[in-house]
């Protein structure tokens, strides 16, 4: 059956539209970012269909939140609005710390809700595991927080299998974040399975792999994946070999190489996110959403990007640890 790109689908208690946005760039991280056109960007958004928005406390240490506050009001009712706690980032030293304590959900939320301007945010994310809080002790206090009505559902980002069951054993999670993209699948090998299994449903984030697999690369010098081990030149040089293929079948199918590396992971029946600062990339985006790859150009493209083929590691060295996937 044909799908569309607002279809909707379920994340535990939640409808989303099959294809989300996710808001991080619109705080300078991959490039200075206009406020007038992302608010503009946003605008687009809403009105093309979309539902699903998500945003963190730390894009922009607080930035992000606001400014999606300025986009939704008087219409937040018919929107999901997805954040989440736990990556700290110290503004004085930059420094980073993973943070699941009980208190400390409770604050986090309560700051996200003011900045958001709503009375719940529909889904909320443990960001990264708190290596010293135990899982059961956040989920704990984030089932606390749902039923107060702080919050709407609960959410995982890059926790590994046994984290996921444990936690849902806790209270039902409702959604899973982790990265998925053509150059990033180490997650099918275990960590879908298991969401698929439980009911959970998985979003997927950075599904352009940050850019590269839309054929874009930094510009700016304050651009964050300047740090990034894949966007380094031999890197680059070695992906681009296999982005080639990607682009070759978009040739093939005449649209452009986003939307079938976005076509790919849609294909997967996950949800990803796509961020863009611009209308024009945002519209490419969403029509991803009517194409259906045939079997045919879905195996090219695996075969192009074999788990744990790409060059370089997906965060720089000294990142917060992804549990279960690459080490970074
Ligand atoms: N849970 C986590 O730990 C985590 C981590 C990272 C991200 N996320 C979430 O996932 C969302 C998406 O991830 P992401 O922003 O890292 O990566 P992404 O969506 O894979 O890629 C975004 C990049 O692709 C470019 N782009 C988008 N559409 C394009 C198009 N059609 N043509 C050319 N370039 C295009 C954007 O530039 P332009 O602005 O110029 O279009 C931007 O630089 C984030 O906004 C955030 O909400 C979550």
């Amino acid at each position: 059956m044909a799908t569309s790109s607002s279809d909707r689908v379920p994340l535990g208690p939640l409808s989303v539209t099959r294809q989300g946005f996710g808001c991080m760039g619109l705080s300078h991280t991959y490039g200075r970012a206009d406020e007038a056109e992302s608010l503009a960007t946003l605008d687009r958004a809403v009105e093309l269909g979309i539902n699903f928005f998500d945003t963190a406390d730390v894009y922009g240490l607080g930035h992000n939140e606001q400014l999606l506050a300025k986009a939704i009001k008087g219409r937040r009712d018919r929107l999901v609005i997805a954040s989440k706690f736990g990556n700290r980032l110290d503004r004085e030293t930059s420094g980073r710390a993973l943070d699941g304590r009980p208190d400390y959900a409770r604050e986090a939320v309560e700051a996200s809700l003011r900045r958001l301007g709503v009375e719940q945010i529909d889904l909320y994310y443990l960001h990264r595991l708190d290596p010293q809080t135990p899982i059961e002790e956040t989920v704990g206090e984030l089932a606390r927080l749902k039923d107060q009505g702080k919050i709407g559902a609960i959410g995982l980002s890059e926790v590994d299998a046994s984290v996921l069951r444990r936690a849902h054993a806790v209270h039902p999670i409702a959604a899973l974040q982790s990265e998925y993209s053509l150059w990033t699948r180490e997650v099918e090998a275990e960590i879908l399975p298991a969401a698929r299994e439980l009911g959970i449903g998985f979003v997927a984030y950075s599904p352009l792999g940050r850019g590269f697999l839309a054929g874009a690369e930094p510009v700016e010098a304050t651009d964050r994946r300047r740090q990034h081990p894949r966007f380094q030149a031999e890197a680059v040089a070695a992906n681009s070999k296999r982005r080639a293929v990607a682009e070759a079948v978009a040739g093939r199918l005449g649209v452009t190489v986003a939307q079938v590396s976005l076509a790919w992971v849609l294909s997967k029946g996950v949800v990803p996110i796509p961020g863009t600062r611009h209308i024009a990339h945002l519209e490419a985006n969403w029509a991803a959403g009517d194409l259906d790859l045939d079997a045919g150009s879905v195996a090219e493209l695996e075969a192009a990007f074999p788990v744990g083929s790409t060059v370089g590691a997906r965060y720089p060295a000294g990142s917060p640890p992804v549990p279960g996937l690459q080490p970074a």
